[in-house]
């Protein structure tokens, strides 16, 4: 499976109209990039774990970071609002990217962020630019991990830090299909966490941490399925939130598999920092 199949899987038309219209919904009719942030983070735990890279990785104001398979831009944005770092987007998904860029410039951050489509092995970026280089939850797509990593460390200025924020297979095996990043099993390619430092030690990086995040995870996504079950049970609004928008047809079945998923340890969350020597 190519990377044109990883594309078509997240491909979505229309997906700025449909995030806007799912905040007017809210009530929210001029959205801040808070506002944003509970739609666009497509990882496990959110904004928390956007701002765990951020604490993990050292990241200050002014720095120079390159955020590999930036989805819709939902970690860039935290990045340069949060830290004021000059960011730079890299995706695969052409409608992804347009997306960025309409948030971007909606909540005030086109001058922070530059969009790029792209592929996170291959960016075409100039060589030793960076301070940061970070991929969140893409990598599950990648079969060449070992290409993301050369590359992230081609990108670094030396000192410079890498972080990887990503699902990983668990001691369970395989996991259940279709998931959010995968409709089916030939678009996933995920490896254990030990391989996936391995791999980052052989490109030339030097690990400084590698976390398991996966209680934390668990326990995330029960507190979001219990809010949305006391939300049905006494009539109240549904939580914010763009699940259905962003994983199709599916959602549902994805998120029930993502929980079976955990529970059977079929999949685990991991952070690694690593630094280039
Ligand atoms: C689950 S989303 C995560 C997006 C974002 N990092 C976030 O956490 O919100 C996975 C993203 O990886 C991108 N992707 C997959 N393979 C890629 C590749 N080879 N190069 C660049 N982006 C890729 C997809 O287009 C998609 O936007």
């Amino acid at each position: 499976m190519g990377m044109k199949a990883v594309a078509d899987h997240y491909e979505r038309s229309g997906l700025f109209e449909l995030l806007q219209r799912r905040l007017t919904e809210h009530g929210i009719s001029s959205p801040s990039r808070a506002d944003f942030s509970a739609l666009d983070q497509m990882h496990m735990r959110g904004q928390t774990g956007t701002e765990d890279v951020i604490a993990a990785t050292g990241m200050s104001a002014g720095m120079k970071v390159a955020d590999l398979g930036a989805g819709l831009g939902g970690s860039a944005r935290i990045f340069a609002d949060l830290v004021d770092a000059e960011v730079t987007a890299v995706d695969l998904t052409p409608s992804f990217c347009a997306t960025a860029e309409a948030i971007n410039a909606a909540v005030g951050l086109a001058d922070r962020i530059r969009v790029l489509e792209g592929d996170a092995t291959a960016t075409g970026l100039d060589a030793g630019m960076f301070d940061i280089v970070t991929t969140l939850h893409a990598c599950m797509n990648i079969p060449d991990k070992e290409g993301v990593y050369r590359e992230a460390f081609r990108l670094l200025k030396p000192g410079g830090r890498f972080c990887f924020y990503d699902v990983v297979l668990g001691p369970g095996g395989a996991p259940r299909y279709p998931t959010p990043w995968a409709e089916r099993p030939e678009l996933s390619h995920l490896i254990p966490a030990d391989e996936m430092r391995a791999l980052c030690e052989k490109a030339g990086l030097r690990t400084m941490e590698v976390r398991d995040l996966t209680e934390e995870a668990k326990a995330g996504s029960r507190a979001r399925r219990e809010e949305a079950r006391r939300r049905a049970e006494t009539g109240a609004a549904a939580p914010l939130q763009a699940g259905d928008i962003l994983m199709g047809e599916t959602a549902g079945e994805k998120m029930r598999n993502m929980a079976h998923n955990f529970d059977a340890d079929h999949v685990g969350v991991v952070l690694g920092v690593f630094e280039k020597p």
